[in-house]
């Protein structure tokens, strides 16, 4: 699938691109700038040089050509990303990864956007697509290292089954993950803020957690 991520110039776009690819999506680094997206391109390639990885470099308005497109940006800058591009995203499926967050000293403070997410805020700015909130808690170093598999849950959730489907399908397509649909995109607003609670926990105990479930079954997931 032609995937196209805008903001992937930071860790987690970045991240995810160089993991889409390896499981042989067709992707596209997305950036405001086209020069500082084919240097991002660069350095993903120059760092798998053992890898056939199918990588390409636009600006965002190019990236969201693609037939799937997911925003990467910070949380205060998606609504306006989205916006920018919103004639490129009519009846695709648009993932948000975005986390709407404060840090105020060492401590991760959720925010709550008008629609009470992220996710809710670029549908609203993109009616004719299908917004799913997904990736919101996996760690950027983690799912970077293709040499690994990423061992962790999923959260999706949208008002549009089709956009659920889409996306469950493509993190079953990623070593070590497994999808689970988390319901409506109103639930966003939980998920999205609890990644303060992940990033807290990281700080107090020095690692990079991940989610992982219990008491549901693979097949079930
Ligand atoms: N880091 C993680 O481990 C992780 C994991 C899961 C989810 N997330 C979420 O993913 C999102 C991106 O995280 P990140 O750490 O990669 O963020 P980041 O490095 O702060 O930003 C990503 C990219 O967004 C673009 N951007 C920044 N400000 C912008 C603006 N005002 N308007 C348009 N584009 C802007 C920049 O790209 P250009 O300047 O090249 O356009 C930047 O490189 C966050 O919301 C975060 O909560 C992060």
């Amino acid at each position: 699938m032609d995937i196209g991520l805008l903001g992937a110039t930071g860790p987690a776009g970045m991240a995810l691109a160089a993991r889409l690819a390896s499981v042989g999506h067709d992707v596209t680094v997305g950036s405001r700038s086209k020069y500082r997206a084919l240097e991002v391109r660069d350095t993903i390639a120059g760092e798998w040089p053992g890898r056939d990885l199918s990588l390409d470099s636009a600006d965002n308005l190019g990236a969201a050509e693609a037939e799937l497109v997911v925003i990467a940006t910070p949380w205060n800058a998606a609504t306006e990303t989205a916006h920018s591009v919103r004639t490129k995203l009519r009846g695709k499926v648009v993932i948000c990864m975005s986390n709407a967050l404060s840090k105020v000293g060492r401590e991760f403070q959720p925010l709550v956007p008008p629609r009470g997410s992220v996710s809710g805020s670029v549908q609203a700015e993109l009616p004719d697509s299908y917004v799913a909130a997904a990736f919101h808690h996996v760690p950027a170093k983690e799912l970077a290292n293709l040499d690994e598999p990423v061992v962790s849950d999923i959260l999706i959730c949208s008002d549009h089954q089709k956009a659920t489907a889409t996306v469950s399908d493509l993190v079953s397509e990623i070593p070590g993950m497994r999808p689970l649909d988390a319901g409506e995109l109103s639930n966003a607003t939980a998920i999205e803020a609890f990644t303060a609670v992940l990033l807290q926990l990281n700080v107090r105990y020095k690692t990079r957690v991940a989610l992982k479930l219990i008491g549901i079954d693979d097949a079930d997931g």
